[in-house]
C-alpha cells in the first residue's frame, strides 16, 4: 500500500486542475509542491490547504534550470514521488490562419517544452530512487481538432507521444507515466491564458466551454467537468492501484472521446 507522506510535485498548481490535485494529495496527508508561475494564485492555494502540507515554486515551465532548481531542492530534501505536470495554456480556436509564429512558439514552449523542462530532472531524480508516478496532462484536443486552436491541438497530441515513449523508457526502474485527457473542465484557462499570452491570441473567450448549445451537442453527459474529477484521476494513476498502468491516456471528457 501507499504510505503517507509522498512528495508530489504539481506544475500549474496555482489555479483549476492543478490547484485540484494539490487538494487532494494534500488532505490525503501528501506533501504537494506547488509549481506556477502566478506567486498570487500559489498564495491563495497554499493557504487553501492544510497548515504545512505545501510548499510554493514561483518559476516558469520555459525557465529549463529554474524548474531543475527547483527538482533539486525537492529531492534533496527526500524524493519526488509523484509529478502531476498540469501547466498549460489554451489559444482558443486559433487556427492556421490566426496562428501567428510567435503564438505557437509561445503554447508550445508552455504546454510542450515547459513538460518536458519538468519531466527531464524528474525522471532522472525518480530513476535514482527506483521508484515513482508521472501523470501529465493531455485534453481531448489530442484526438477532437475542432474545440481548440493549431498549436494547442499539436502540443496535446505531443505529450501523448511522451508520455508512450516515457512508458517504455521508464517502466524497467518501476515507475509509470500516464495522461490524464479532459475535455470541457470550468477552470480559470481562458483568463490565466489571456494573461499570459496577452493578445497573441485572438480570443480564448470562444469554444466548447463558453457554448451550453455546442456542450450539450459534443458531450454524453451534456455538462462540463469538474477539477475535481480530473484531479481524481490523477489521484489514483499515481497510487498503488494504478501501479501496472503505464503509457496510457485516461479520458475525462463525459464520453466525448466515444464520439
Ligand atoms: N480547462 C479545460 O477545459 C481543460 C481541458 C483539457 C485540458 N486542460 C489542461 O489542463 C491543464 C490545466 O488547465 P486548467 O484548466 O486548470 O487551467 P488554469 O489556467 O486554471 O490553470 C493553469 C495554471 O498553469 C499555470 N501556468 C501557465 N503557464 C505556465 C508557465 N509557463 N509556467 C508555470 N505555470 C504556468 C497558470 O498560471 C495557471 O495557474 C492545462 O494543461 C490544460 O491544457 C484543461
Amino acid at each position: 500500500m501507499t504510505t503517507a507522506p509522498r512528495n508530489v510535485l504539481i506544475t500549474g498548481a496555482g489555479s483549476g486542475i492543478g490547484a485540484a490535485v494539490a487538494a487532494i494529495f494534500a488532505a490525503q496527508g501528501d506533501r504537494v509542491h506547488l509549481l506556477d508561475i502566478s506567486e498570487s494564485r500559489l498564495e491563495s492555494v497554499v493557504a487553501s490547504l492544510p497548515e504545512g502540507s505545501a510548499q510554493a515554486h514561483v518559476v516558469d515551465v520555459t525557465d529549463y534550470y529554474g524548474v531543475a532548481g527547483v527538482v533539486e531542492s525537492i529531492a534533496a530534501a527526500g524524493s519526488i514521488d509523484v509529478l502531476a505536470g498540469c501547466a498549460g495554456v489554451f489559444d482558443g480556436l486559433a487556427g492556421i490562419e490566426q496562428t501567428s509564429r510567435e503564438l505557437w512558439d509561445r503554447v508550445i514552449d508552455i504546454n510542450l517544452t515547459g513538460t518536458f523542462n519538468v519531466v527531464k530532472p524528474v525522471a532522472q531524480q525518480m530513476i535514482s530512487q527506483g521508484s515513482g508516478s508521472i501523470v501529465l496532462i493531455g485534453s481531448i484536443a489530442a484526438s477532437r481538432a475542432l474545440p481548440d486552436g493549431l498549436a494547442y491541438d499539436t502540443s496535446k497530441a505531443a505529450l501523448e507521444g511522451m508520455t508512450r515513449r516515457l512508458a517504455v523508457d521508464l517502466g524497467r526502474y518501476g515507475i509509470n507515466a500516464n495522461l490524464v485527457a479532459p475535455g470541457v473542465v470550468e477552470t480559470g484557462i481562458r483568463a490565466t491564458s489571456e494573461e499570459i499570452l496577452g493578445d497573441m491570441v485572438p480570443d480564448t473567450k470562444v469554444g466548447v466551454g463558453t457554448n451550453p448549445d455546442l456542450m450539450k451537442m459534443l458531450i454524453p453527459m451534456q455538462r462540463g467537468g469538474l477539477a475535481s474529477e480530473v484531479a481524481a484521476t490523477v489521484y489514483f494513476l499515481a497510487g498503488d492501484g494504478a501501479a501496472y498502468i503505464s503509457g496510457d491516456v485516461i479520458h475525462v471528457d463525459g464520453g466525448w472521446i466515444a464520439t
